[in-house]
């Protein structure tokens, strides 16, 4: 029987361990992962559902540093908090690891030494910036310097702030360390690169044999086909060692070993088991199916990078077979963001709400196929009418009846009349169909079918009347009837309940009389399996609370207020005086009245505009980054001030010939400008 059984292995995205999760993480890739092994369980399958903490990286040094923790205390914080929102959420993996986990640098360097034994990993040597006084090389993330494009001085390793270019970090002039501000060498180095591009044929035959969403399908054939080899090794000390003699210093790219974390924390699952072979039964089957639950904007790494590496492995691992890839989720419009204050505090959350209540709410609104969001108002609304009105009201109306005019005991099913015969049907067909939602990963329609059957039962109880039946006895049957059907209903919706609510849907399981764990139970059975007449019912106790429009209120307001004194206390922080300087120095910089002649868009850039200035003696062709304050139509005419004897700069392989002022605080930006003197005239 067991080897009949369909393997599932599921993964959730492992989450960084460098900052508090939220909904809208949850909303991704662990509630509709979570919802779907719970189903599959259900249904006889053979789940094995794994997650961890990513625990490696620049990401997780950088913020550590700031914090003012070692990486090691930093991970173990905000592990230990990860893991307990995950048990708060009851989050059903089978095995939750980390990658900082012993067990996780063998089949890390596995990967490794198979791709360089294969011919697909191969080393070069190249410039990188390198801290004298630190004694390290220092990824882009720790650099600061000035920007190679428009001279902006605090242009970050990656991109630009100032004119939004980006480039190498080796490329900023002036580099420096973003910690300790020191001045950074170029110095030679030697790293390891993939050669992702020999896997392009293999990957788009692979991918033409998925019958994936198009639009995924499309953009994972694109990326293939601007695959290029791609550097897996840093200089850095936090991570995973390159498994090799010569490269003392250097440890493995994060998204290289992260996604090997969905193995090794199934390795460290079996060996808990006991059977430290487990884990191959899944990994190392090809009739297993394996499911990625991910957010979209970690398509490339699941859909492209971690199978082309697996392709290049001696052991035949399991490859992606499905990828369902959820969009954002938001909070009341905008990205849920701790440094903005826009963001819900979960221990405050779940003094007040439940998990089930969550869990439906972002259930029911999943980002399947479009952006969604969490708004206070949609949260009272799937609680109060859906949860409490539908399938609370059913189950309370039904169980109390069934008290005062049945016993406490399921009654018997005796004749059934069309009516009935409807109902029994539409229980049937509503269950198919929240499973084959369920299978498919359509959250939200099993939801909406879930509250569907709940209604259908208010609906057939509203019809049949049997407040009126109990009246004669006669009619009886008639009523023990319904309240038998009624009892079947709800049965029914705490089993295809219980993948979204877990909580509640066992409560319902146990008002119905039964002790046993609903989880544990096989989907089939419980629908073949009527309820037996005679069984004792429990009462039933309220299984949702209401929310009241005050408490939304309330909640609403102390977001906004939080959100708007966080603004102020950023608008207030004004940048500190430079160092003094003498007159003379001064007088060095050559100010002008300039007057603008015109301005056009620069192509390609959002923040610049060219400008030509007048400067009486001579026209200046200028480019600025002004274009997300100013119009290029409207600036004509104006008067600015030019910085008239700054060294030519190239800006976006434009001849930028000075510079105009302008004064900037928080997000505004305004031009300087003396509108009564004529171009050409001096300023001092
Ligand atoms: N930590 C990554 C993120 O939060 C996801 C890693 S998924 C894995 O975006 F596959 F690499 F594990
Ligand atoms: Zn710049």
């Amino acid at each position: 029987m067991a080897d009949t059984k369909e393997k599932i292995l599921i993964t959730s995205a492992l989450p960084y361990a460098n900052g508090p999760l939220h909904f809208g993480h949850i909303a991704g890739a662990y509630l509709p992962a979570d919802c779907y092994a719970r189903f599959e369980r259900l249904k006889g399958s053979d789940v094995l559902y794994v997650c961890g903490s990513d625990e490696h990286g620049v990401a997780i040094t950088l913020s550590a540093e700031m914090a003012g923790r070692t990486p090691r205390e930093h991970v173990d914080h905000f592990h230990s908090i990860n893991t307990k929102l995950f048990e708060t959420l009851e989050l059903s993996f089978d095995h939750y690891s980390r990658t900082t986990w012993e067990g996780h640098v063998k089949p890390s360097h596995q990967y490794f030494t198979d791709l360089l034994n294969n011919g697909f990993i191969e080393e070069k040597v190249t410039d990188q910036l390198y801290s004298e006084e630190d004694e390290k090389f220092l990824a882009d993330r720790y650099v600061l310097g000035t920007c190679p494009f428009c001279a902006y001085e605090e242009a970050r390793g990656d991109e630009c702030g100032s004119c939004g270019q980006s480039y190498e970090a080796i490329d900023l002039k002036n580099p420096r360390s973003k910690i300790t501000g020191a001045s950074l060498q170029r110095k030679a180095t030697k790293h390891w690169f993939l050669l992702l591009d020999k896997f392009k044929d293999k990957l788009t035959a692979w991918i033409d044999s998925k019958n994936w969403k198009p639009n995924v399908v499309n953009f994972v054939k694109s990326y293939i086909d601007e695959l290029r080899p791609r550097a897996i090794t840093r200089d850095m000390n936090w991570g995973i060692p390159v498994p090799l003699e010569d490269a003392e210093g250097k440890v493995l790219y994060v998204w290289f070993e992260a996604p090997i974390g969905y193995i090794s924390s199934s390795q460290e699952w079996a060996i808990q088991k006991g059977d430290p072979d487990l884990w191959k039964q899944y990994w190392c089957d090809e009739k297993t199916k394996l499911v990625h639950f991910i957010g979209k904007d970690n398509i490339p790494f699941h859909a492209v990078i971690f199978p082309a590496m697996t392709m290049g492995q001696n052991q035949a691992y399991k490859l992606v077979d499905d990828l369902p890839a959820n969009e954002f989720y938001k909070l009341e419009g905008k990205q849920f963001s701790k440094s903005d204050a826009w963001y819900i505090d979960i221990d405050d959350f779940f003094s007040k709400y439940s998990a089930d209540q969550i869990r439906y709410a972002i259930a029911a609104n999943a980002p399947e196929t479009s952006d969604s969001e969490f708004t206070w108002k949609d949260f009272q609304n799937r609680c109060n009418a859906d949860l409490l009105g539908k399938y609370g009201n059913l189950a309370n109306r039904v169980l109390v009846f069934a008290h005062k005019q049945c016993g406490g005991k399921v009654p018997e099913l005796l004749d059934l009349e069309e009516m009935d015969r409807e109902f029994q049907a539409k229980i049937q067909e509503l269950t198919e169909a929240i499973a084959t939602a369920f299978s498919q990963y359509h959250l939200r329609r099993a939801c909406r079918l879930i509250m569907e059957l709940a209604q259908a039962g208010n609906v057939y109880f509203n019809d049949r009347e049997p407040w009126k039946d109990s009246k004669s006895e006669e009619k009886r049957s008639r009523m023990e009837t319904t309240i038998a059907l009624c009892l079947e209903c709800l049965k029914t919706l705490a089993l295809v309940s219980s993948p979204v609510i877990p909580e509640s849907a066992q409560k319902v399981w146990e008002f119905l009389g039964f002790e046993s764990k609903l989880q544990s139970l096989n989907w089939e059975q419980v629908l073949g399996t009527k309820l037996v007449s005679g069984q004792e019912l429990k009462r039933p106790e309220i299984l949702f609370k209401k929310i009241e429009d005050e408490q939304v209120e309330e909640e609403l307001t102390k977001l906004q207020s939080l959100s708007k004194k966080q603004e102020e206390a950023k608008e207030i922080a004004i940048e500190p005086i430079k160092d003094l300087i003498t007159f003379d120095d001064f007088c060095r910089v050559d100010l002008r009245v300039g007057q603008v002649l015109e301005a056009e868009e620069v192509s390609k850039s959002k923040k610049l505009l060219k400008l030509r200035v007048d400067l009486g003696s001579e026209v200046r062709t200028i480019v600025s980054g002004i274009r997300e304050f100013y119009q290029a139509d409207k600036l004509s005419g104006s008067k600015v001030i030019v910085v008239a004897n700054l060294k030519p700069a190239k800006i976006m392989g434009i001849e930028s010939e000075g510079m105009i002022l302008a004064g900037a605080f928080s997000d505004q930006l305004k031009l300087a400008g003396i509108q009564d003197l004529p171009p050409g005239a001096t300023v001092s």
